[in-house]
């Protein structure tokens, strides 16, 4: 089992990279199965879940191959419609190749994905809308068999009873080779969404209005494959960014989605920090110590804060002066990092959805689990911050998200070695 080392208390500061989106790059990969031709994207970030992704569309007869962050995707041949539990069970996101194959062949069999690390996470939402496409879908013993009676699902008109960025995903994964039109009401507006109709445009799909509530698609019968870049990571940019601001540090950040991130950056402008933005770079010069957040931080679909950067920001903030807020509407089990951080000194208190995070003066190295990916992160940058020497467990957690992590630590100066 590997670990994080991490010896604490070095200012970080340089210039990074963001990586490709974790949350594009997969939901890009099951579209690329619905392709009558190879499919060539860039930026693809070095991840477990990338190549779990690359797995199942092995195992439906799809080759895809990696060179450097460049993956090659040739769909010519699906030959299976069941993916395996074991590879279902892998990761999470599994769940939008039901979509994508349904497009594909008109059929599939998948499981429900296994116990979950931030509450349940239900696909209710996903098999209704997909049931009014005309797909027949039964469920025994956690195995979903979806079929669609004429080889093709229905366009129709959908209305999500809250804007799941997965539900949308997989309808939109469905519809646009489906006989007809197909409108989304109450779509997610996350960037990723756009990310993958532009991929999806770039096919030859017909799609407007992603990026806002309702997304309208014309059915296709076929699609071509085409050369994309997949968006910068969002998320890996928040985290780099509560590093750095939290080791009192300095960072540039260059290939970033700059108005994607606007809804984190106006949170983390209020710790004091200077944060300068051009194209598609990001400055940060960090305060002497970081400010509380004095208006609660709330969780909230795009554009609102996005949940993903919740775990990271509360780790800068145990540092902060002053008393921040945080609420978690998006999952149950959000607040699962706060045990290691308190260990490591921090005062949190979470009661239900509300997490109350009091500015300590310093933290203390300690040994931690990864309880979860951004949980995970969480842990690291407390331990950048922390006096003496951290060691993180369970760090296959960290490494479904982050490429290559203790690399982006040591350009910037700190020490953290994996062992
Ligand atoms: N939900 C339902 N029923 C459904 C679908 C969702 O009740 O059928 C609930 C979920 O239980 C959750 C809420 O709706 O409480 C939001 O779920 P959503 O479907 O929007 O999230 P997701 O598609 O499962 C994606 C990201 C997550 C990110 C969320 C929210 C991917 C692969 N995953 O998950 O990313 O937190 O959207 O933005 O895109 C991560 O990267 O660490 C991560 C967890």
């Amino acid at each position: 089992m590997q670990k994080f080392i991490i010896t604490g208390g070095k200012r970080l500061s340089g210039e990074l990279v963001l990586q490709g989106s974790k949350n594009s790059c997969l939901p890009i990969m099951a579209a690329s199965l619905l392709c009558s031709s190879e499919c060539t994207l860039h930026s693809c970030p070095k991840l477990t879940d990338v190549y779990a992704a690359s797995r199942i569309l092995n195992c439906v007869g799809c080759k895809c191959s990696f060179s450097e962050n460049t993956a090659v995707i040739d769909p010519g041949n699906v030959s299976c419609t069941a993916i395996s539990e074991e590879l279902m069970r892998e990761m999470r996101s599994s769940i939008i190749f039901m979509g994508a194959m349904l497009g594909r062949a008109g059929e599939c069999i998948v499981s429900v994905p296994g116990g979950c690390e931030l509450g349940p996470r239900p696909i209710d939402m996903h098999l209704s809308a997909l049931r009014k496409m005309g797909v027949e879908i039964t469920e025994t013993g956690g195995i979903i068999r979806c079929r669609t009676p004429s080889g093709r699902a229905k366009g129709t008109r959908i209305s999500l009873a809250f804007p799941s960025v997965g539900a949308t995903e997989n309808v939109i994964l469905c519809a646009v080779t489906a006989e007809g039109d197909t409108v989304i009401n109450n779509a997610a507006r996350e960037p990723e969404i756009c990310d993958l109709c532009g991929f999806l445009r770039a096919c030859g799909a017909d799609i407007a209005g992603d990026g806002g509530s309702r997304i309208l698609i014309k059915g296709k019968q076929q699609l071509h494959g085409c050369e994309y870049t997949i968006m910068p990571d969002r998320i890996a940019g928040a985290t780099y960014l509560s590093m750095v601001a939290a080791s009192k540090g300095e960072l540039i950040l260059t290939n970033a989605c700059t108005a994607e991130m606007e809804p984190f950056l106006s949170v983390l402008e209020q710790t004091g920090c200077s944060i300068y933005t051009s194209d598609d770079r990001i400055y940060l010069r960090s305060a002497a110590r970081l400010k509380a957040v004095r208006d609660r931080i709330r969780t909230m679909p795009h554009p609102g804060f996005p949940t993903d950067a919740q775990a990271v920001l509360m780790a800068a903030l145990s540092l902060a002066d002053g008393t921040s807020v945080f609420e978690e509407n998006i999952f149950d089990c959000r607040y699962r990092h706060t045990g290691a951080l308190i260990k490591m000194g921090a005062d949190i208190q979470v009661l239900g959805k509300v997490a109350v995070v009091k500015g300590a003066e310093r933290l203390f190295g300690a040994a931690a689990e990864a309880t979860d990916l951004r949980g995970g992160a969480a842990m690291v940058i407390a331990a950048i911050c922390a006096e003496g020497r951290s060691e993180i467990s369970r760090i296959c957690h960290i490494d479904r998200g982050y490429e290559k992590i203790e690399e982006a630590v040591r350009l910037l100066g700190g020490d953290m070695r994996r062992v």
